[in-house]
């Protein structure tokens, strides 16, 4: 049994075969071809944090998959009153088949999975944030090729995203190039010796920007930091992805951000409606990416057209 926790817990094979299935299911998807490969299987969300895109695009995948969803809020359930993790585990995972959770620290949803008998998919948590970075990769193939040796700016928090992009860079050999103010770098335990090298940080973002493939960013103040957000406004104030700074990037780069986004603060409205921007792609690409993830997690790989 396999779960997607972080994004190394796939191989870059397992990659370009969801890739693959990615394309195939947004295919089909586009066509209005029914596809029920996941008839009767059910699917448990679980979310401690809010969310659009996540909750939306799992329960719309689930669905159009042939199965079905139950979502699971802190307040609504057991949770919320401190049932401990690994008995919430044992008894959702004798009753579903697979199970989505965003949570804080990453610790839980390991200790999660240790209990679970069915697959578990990590739907961002502080340290990680593996769906995005699945659908922000395969954004970037479906828009400009093999990722292999291209620049992907990374400018603001050392966050959730951040470190994610890291570990994909290890995996699809691209180098990630990050500026982030003082004492907002991603967290060096974070870092594997494999992802090292792949890896640089600039203090000024232009300097981070220039040349690059791809610029990316995030907010400022992520899910569960929000008692900090008047201190990272003033930190953050010069991490503002603009016209300017896509113009020392690549003519041909992307923009892209998981949203959602603050414009006026990490991205200017300018870039973020602009030609290089392809964030509504990269929200899409969530359900389809994820369809893909949830039919091999559930049914490993099956055979193609
Ligand atoms: N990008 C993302 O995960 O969005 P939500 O917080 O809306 O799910
Ligand atoms: N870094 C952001 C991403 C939101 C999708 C957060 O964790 O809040």
């Amino acid at each position: 049994m396999k779960h997607f926790l972080q994004f190394k817990d796939f191989t870059r094979e397992e990659f370009d075969y969801l890739f693959e299935r990615t394309r195939e299911i947004k295919a089909m998807f586009k066509s209005y071809t029914i596809y029920h490969p996941l008839k009767d299987r059910m699917l448990a969300m679980v979310f401690e944090k809010q969310s659009t895109r996540t909750r939306v695009s799992f329960e719309a995948g689930i669905h159009q998959l042939g199965g079905s969803s139950i979502n699971l809020t802190t307040g609504e359930t057991q949770l919320g009153r401190g049932e401990p993790i690994e008995d919430v585990a044992r008894v959702i995972s004798r009753m579903v088949d697979l199970v989505m959770i965003r949570t804080f620290d990453q610790s839980i949803i390991e200790r999660f999975a240790a209990y679970s008998r069915v697959p578990v998919i990590n739907g961002l948590t502080n340290q990680f944030h593996p769906c995005q970075i699945l659908a922000d990769v395969f954004t970037y193939i479906e828009h400009r090729g093999d990722i292999a040796g291209k620049i992907v700016t990374w400018i603001g928090d050392g966050n959730n995203m951040c470190s994610t992009w890291l570990q994909a860079a290890a995996i699809f050999d691209f180098q990630l190039h990050v500026a982030s103010p003082p004492g907002y770098a991603v967290n060096q335990s974070l870092i594997s010796e494999q992802e090292k090298p792949h890896l640089t940080m600039f203090s000024d973002p232009m300097d981070a920007a220039r040349n690059a493939d791809l610029v990316t960013t995030d907010v400022w103040t992520s899910m569960g930091f929000e008692s900090e957000t008047d201190e990272r406004r003033r930190d953050f104030v010069d991490f503002q992805v603009d016209s300017e700074m896509m113009a020392v990037a690549r003519p041909d780069a992307l923009f892209m951000h998981c949203l959602p986004a603050h414009r006026g603060e990490e991205v200017s409205a300018e870039v973020l409606e602009g030609g290089q921007s392809v964030v509504w792609d990269e929200a899409e690409n969530r359900l389809h990416a994820q369809k893909a993830l949830m039919e091999y997690l559930i049914l490993g790989q099956v055979s193609q057209n």
